[in-house]
């Protein structure tokens, strides 16, 4: 009988200065897949991970709450955290290098410069969001300096931040290819984040009533629906239904230049259509999206509820 030997995993270093992870992301031989979060990890996160180590030999990701992607009104110092946690995730998830910076390594004293993207930039979160994906493309391209990887896993939850990160990377000529990864979900239908945490128990139902929303969308396109005005009040009317829902935007949007589509103009097939939606629900800001021409979406639970 032959018995095959298992590697032990390598034991996951953690690092705070760019200095300490440029040498140590030179040491490792093979492809690199890299993950910038935010911390407070969830199954999104993981996911986004293990698809990173199905594509690459290692795994790098990144745990900073960058402060210039929130407004003055936002939730940076509310923002959750969960450093001994997210060690523990990382480290089972067969990560090699774990990166922490602190702000002052990030942001040092006279930090002057900033990475802006036009056009993607203006409508949908970046109406009630001004700066926030000048914030983010400057701490990507920041990161993607320092770490070289040679691919980056992004969530598609936050579409317009994919997209922006996929022009700026085209525009910089910036060697990193970049992976979109589907939407994880609860089995309610929401959106995994980790700013689910800040919802209450009486929360739930209209937070679910975005997904619900979306797929009411959906089944209207698959139906032959292609008027967007008409689109999205049919999800307008599903979530504002639900007392403690607040709508911020809903859009119906080309999928690769997020423009929205004309409402009374009927979208060609071929147009491709994503909805795209923020709402509050209590104090939370959620987002969640869409492709109404894509493949067949999974069925939310509360369907039949106000
Ligand atoms: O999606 C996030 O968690 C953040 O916007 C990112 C990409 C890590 C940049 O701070």
């Amino acid at each position: 009988m032959r018995f095959r030997m298992h590697a032990f995993a390598p034991t996951m270093h953690v690092l705070d200065s760019i200095e300490a992870l440029r040498a140590a992301r030179r040491a490792l031989v093979g492809t690199v897949a890299f993950v910038p979060t935010m911390g407070y990890l969830h199954e999104g996160h993981l996911s986004l991970m293990r698809a990173g180590l199905q594509r690459c030999d290692h795994l790098i990701v990144s745990i900073y709450v960058n402060p210039t992607q929130f407004g003055p009104n936002e939730d940076l110092s509310r923002y959750p955290r969960d450093p001994q946690g997210d060690r523990l995730r990382c480290e089972r998830e067969g990560c090699a290098l774990l990166f922490m910076p602190s702000n002052a390594e990030m942001y040092p004293t006279g930090h002057a410069t900033h990475v802006s993207v036009s056009g993607l930039t203006e409508g949908l979160c970046a109406t009630s969001r001004p700066g926030h994906f000048e914030g983010v493309a400057t701490i990507v391209t920041k990161l993607f300096n320092i770490v070289q990887p040679d691919v980056a896993l992004f969530g598609e939850k936050d579409y317009q931040q994919l997209a922006v990160i996929r022009r700026l990377v085209r525009d910089l000529d910036l060697t990193t290819e970049i992976v979109g990864c589907p939407i994880v979900r609860e089995d309610d239908g929401l959106a995994m984040s980790s700013r689910n945490r800040f919802l209450q128990p009486e929360d739930r139902l209209p937070a679910r009533s975005l997904h619900a929303a979306l797929s009411l969308a959906a089944d209207a396109w698959a139906g032959g629906e292609r008027d967007a005005g008409q689109l999205v009040e049919l999800a307008r009317t599903h979530i504002e239904r639900h007392d403690g829902a607040r709508v911020d935007y809903i859009e119906c949007v080309h999928p690769e230049n997020l423009r929205a589509h004309e409402r009374g103009r009927l979208i060609a097939t071929d147009e491709g259509a994503i909805m795209a939606l923020a709402v509050f629900v209590g104090s939370t800001r959620l987002i969640d999206n869409m492709r109404l021409d894509g493949p067949t979406h999974d069925r939310p639970a509360d369907r039949a509820q106000p």
